[in-house]
């Protein structure tokens, strides 16, 4: 894969993957899924010790975080070093990083002699995979190889982390909890401003969007009433009985957010094949993995 993109299956979402050290394999990821060139790319490493040569300088809570939660749905934002091309970090001074915790991509990246650029493996706005064939739906014959690794363990895109000096920062909710990183490193501050110009860039406000309109309501029986008419998929977090949904997902009937935050995409693709008039999903309580769900939820809304 030293010029051609092929899309890896990591715990998280599918990635469309490229050298990271060659800039015409980056630039098809880019054309291929229509992403402006503004929004940065995250390098996936599979040793620690690859992170001397991509950044330049390490925090120590960088270090704490990465030797707690990798591999795994962590992203560290960290001072690039010059090895680094700018079409990866869309000319910023700073690359993100990530080890995923997935056996065959894993494997795939200690058998390479270069570090993997990969985003998200779909269009940009929709909804990110986590299957092989979610990715297939999208890219069909135009990437050359998709690793089929099953479905997503975690589901959700890693959480970003990134550093003002030394102090941590949030800039996008995911596979790990808020309250699990500051286990690590105490008190974060989190990035939410959904202005136009994000420090995360690629967090802007339209997203993870099925093509068929969402809202996300705090009273699913009320919002049904309001849309009386329509074909409706109601999306659940646990057992709720909703005699009048065209159809009902329930994420978790056990009311587990890690199992929902897993099925979360898998069903909004699924919802969004349904011939569906209308999605009302209910908001999730906003702790542990529910606030990254409630984050994918409202972009997705919009
Ligand atoms: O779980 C994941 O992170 C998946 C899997 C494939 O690893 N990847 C993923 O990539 O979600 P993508 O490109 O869909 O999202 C990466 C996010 C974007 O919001 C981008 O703006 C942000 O990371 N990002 C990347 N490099 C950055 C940098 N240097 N500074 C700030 N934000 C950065
Ligand atoms: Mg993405």
């Amino acid at each position: 894969m030293a010029n051609e993109l092929v899309a890896i299956p990591t715990e998280t979402v599918y990635g469309l993957a490229a050298n990271a050290l060659n800039e015409k394999a980056v630039q098809k990821i880019f054309e291929a899924k229509g992403r402006p060139r503004f929004n940065p790319l995250i390098v996936h490493i599979y040793d620690l010790a690859q992170l001397n040569g991509l950044a330049c300088y390490i925090p120590e809570k960088a270090v704490r975080l990465a030797k707690k939660f990798w591999p795994g749905p962590l992203t560290l934002i960290l001072p690039k070093s010059s090895k680094v091309p700018e079409i990866i970090t869309a000319g910023k001074p700073t690359v993100g990083i990530r080890m995923p915790n997935h056996p065959l991509t894993l494997e795939l990246l200690k058998g390479l002699p270069f570090p993997v650029a990969a985003p998200s493996a779909n269009p940009f706005t929709r909804v990110s995979p986590t299957s092989a064939d979610h990715v297939a739906g999208y890219f069909g014959d135009r990437i050359p190889a998709i690793l089929d690794g099953g479905p997503c363990e975690v589901g959700l895109e890693s959480t970003i982390v990134g550093f003002d000096g030394e102090a941590p920062i949030v800039y996008r909710k995911g596979g790990i909890s808020v309250e699990a990183i500051e286990a690590v490193v105490g008190k974060v501050q989190m990035e939410t401003k959904n202005n136009k110009a994000p420090i995360a860039p690629g967090m802007l406000l339209k997203h993870y969007s099925p093509r068929t309109p969402l809202i996300v309501s705090n009273n699913i029986k009320k919002t049904l009433k309001d849309h009386s008419s329509k074909k409706i998929g109601v999306l659940t977090f646990s057992a709720m009985a909703v005699p009048e949904a065209t159809v009902l997902k329930v994420l978790s009937p056990k009311a587990s957010l890690e199992e929902a935050a897993k099925r979360l995409f898998a069903t909004l693709h699924e919802l969004d094949e349904a011939g569906l008039d209308l999605i009302i999903a209910e908001r999730f309580p906003e702790e542990g993995l529910g606030r990254s769900i409630n984050d994918r939820l409202k972009r997705a809304q919009q």
